[in-house]
């Protein structure tokens, strides 16, 4: 009789311990989730990603509406952004309208045909053969904007432009998702900002960082654009990397 209770406890208390094993691993899982360690594959996949993001323009983008998730998934990256002293000093205007995106188009217009001026000769010809907007195309226009705090930010003290630049990685990480998803995105900046921000009744204080153009494509190039119609070339690392010290 004891030694069946004895029993009984023993497979009780394994089946305890086996409760609170199983639990570990799975505390042990969730801190493995907390500190994410990622494979060789992913990180593979990372490098993938990043080497096909493009700027994506009018000449590339179909008629094909975005959804709802893929819009909150780009949204989210930009949202996960590292900003300085957690500032997330961001501001996303979403643009569908055809009739704003009209009144952008024309602001972009006038911004170029002054643009075109600067260069010369060839390039100045080059220049105007070159599309460099997706405003009407793209189904989605996003302007993202800077939104400045009216207290001090922690570890913008020094560098005020900190701010602007956190919102900077915040479209990077939004270019980034768009291309996983396989959304094209354009970023354009030929446009005066102050006539975009009277355009989307901006508050006065926010300030255009961007102004993104996003859609379904034909293709995505391999490489650049303005690289493929060689209007720059690609450096290499040893261009730009310095060691120690400027000589
Ligand atoms: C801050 C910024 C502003 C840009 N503005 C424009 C623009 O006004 N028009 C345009 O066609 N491309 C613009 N681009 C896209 C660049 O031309 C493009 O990133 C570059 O040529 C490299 O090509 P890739 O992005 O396809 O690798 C901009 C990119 C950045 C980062």
């Amino acid at each position: 009789m004891l030694l069946t209770k004895n029993v009984i406890i023993n497979q009780y208390t394994r089946v305890l311990e086996s409760r609170v094993l199983i639990n570990s691993v799975n505390l042990y899982k969730m801190e493995e989730d907390k500190q994410r360690l990622f494979t060789i594959d992913e990180q593979q996949l990372l490098e993938e990603i990043l080497l096909h993001r493009r700027d994506v323009r009018g000449n590339r983008f179909i008629k094909k509406s975005l959804s709802k998730n893929s819009i909150d998934a780009i949204l989210q990256a930009g949202l996960s952004a590292p900003s300085v002293g957690f500032s997330q000093p961001w501001e996303f205007v979403l643009i569908a309208d055809q009739e704003t995106k009209r009144k952008i188009k024309a602001a972009f217009s006038e911004e170029t045909r002054k643009a075109a001026l600067v260069f010369c000769d060839k390039k100045q010809q080059e220049y105007i053969k070159l599309k460099l907007e997706g405003i009407i195309e793209a189904p989605l226009n996003i302007a993202v904007f800077y939104k400045p705090k009216n207290e001090p930010v922690l570890g913008q003290t020094s560098m005020p432009e900190m701010g602007k630049y956190s919102v900077v990685c915040a479209i990077q990480n939004m270019w980034l998702m768009a291309r996983s998803l396989n959304i094209g995105l354009g970023w354009v900046s030929i446009l005066d900002p102050d006539k975009v921000k009277r355009v989307l009744n901006a508050p006065k204080e926010n300030e255009l960082i961007g102004y993104l153009c996003l859609g379904y494509t034909d293709m995505f190039y391999n490489k650049p654009e303005l690289e493929l119609k060689k209007w720059e070339q690609k450096k290499l690392q040893e261009e730009v990397v310095i060691n120690e010290k400027y000589r």
